[in-house]
């Protein structure tokens, strides 16, 4: 079994997740894993300045692909399986691995190949995997499991203590706040969905496998989560379309406009997002079916029965 893991991960959280989930693979003499960082030529800071953040946001939004430093995959082996294992960037897949599935090098990497994701994010996954799904179908892969690891606390302690911790480097507990991020025990337990998958690879068939890893616990999507990532997704493109309007991401002319959203963001966590969390709760009762399907859809890999 030859499995090659290509992901980003800045603070190690996403890494940490990676060690937990393909320990099985690892502890297997004949399994040959190889994990390969993706790395862009601008290198993103951590912690984050206010402004370096939300100057980010139309080019995460947009999925504008940045440059990368050469891959450092061996060409010449023949993966069985590759793992894409990502972050969320303002509800779309971080900018270095919109940036891979982008690459002109890319396609023949992923073409005709079984690929699992693995997503390590604060709480609002759904979208960014379906822009994965929509890059991976194009390049010729086959998406055949997913695994989202996410920090469970509630939607506005997560953004509190992440907001600590992206621009202050600040994961411990503090007051009465739990650490930033996912939760130890979750990333350590997920090395039960690694065993699901290493199970399937050492048979290459993953007939059923994701099944199997939603029954373990492996994608879990809160209906009202989703309902607000559609919103807010809606919302981001319109903003993001009026920063790049002044320029890209290197311009002076718009910093006035991501100023802007640097108050306008945290206000509309903060304020519109308690009032936003009751309608959902009240659309999500009224529309209870429609959701249903939609989570069930986004609990499977394809893109065929789409409810949307
Ligand atoms: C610029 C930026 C935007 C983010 N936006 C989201 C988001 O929209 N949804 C989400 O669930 N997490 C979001 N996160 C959290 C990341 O997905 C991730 O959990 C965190 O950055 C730690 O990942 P790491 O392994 O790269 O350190 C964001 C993080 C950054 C840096």
């Amino acid at each position: 079994m030859r499995i090659l893991v290509l992901y980003y991960s800045q603070t190690g959280q996403l890494r940490d997740i990676i060690d937990h989930c393909l320990a099985p693979f690892v502890s297997d003499p004949l399994a040959e894993v190889d994990i390969v960082p993706i790395v862009t030529r601008h290198r993103f800071p951590f912690p984050w300045s206010n402004l370096e953040f939300f100057n980010l946001f139309p080019e995460s939004v947009n999925g504008i692909p940045f440059e990368l430093e050469p891959l450092g995959v061996d060409r010449s082996k023949d993966y069985d399986l590759i793992v894409l294992a990502y972050t969320v960037w303002f509800l779309q897949p971080s900018v270095p691995i919109s940036s891979l599935l982008q690459h002109p090098n890319t396609g023949q990497l992923f073409k005709g190949r079984p690929v699992v994701t693995i997503i390590g994010s604060r709480n609002m996954w759904v979208l960014a995997q379906e822009r994965v799904k929509q890059h991976l179908h194009r390049l010729g892969a086959t998406l055949v499991g997913n695994i989202a690891l996410t920090d469970r606390n509630k939607n506005l302690v997560s953004i509190i203590t992440i907001i600590r911790w992206m621009f202050h480097g600040k994961k411990e507990a503090f007051w009465f706040f739990p650490p930033a991020g996912i939760l130890k025990r979750d990333i350590e337990g997920s090395s039960r969905f690694g065993e699901i998958l290493h199970h399937h690879a050492a048979t290459g068939s993953y007939q059923g496998m994701q099944n199997v890893l939603n029954d373990a616990g492996a994608v879990n999507i809160n209906p009202s989560l989703l309902l607000l990532e559609h919103r807010a997704t809606k919302l981001f493109r319109m903003y993001a379309r009026f920063i790049s309007a002044k320029g890209d991401f290197t311009s002076v002319e718009r910093l006035g406009r991501v100023k802007l959203l640097s108050k306008l963001l945290p206000l509309g966590a903060f304020i519109l997002s308690p009032i936003t969390t009751l309608s959902t709760v009240i659309v999500s009762i009224l529309k209870k079916k429609a959701l249903a399907r939609q989570v069930d859809y986004h609990r499977k890999n394809d893109l065929s029965e789409n409810p949307y």
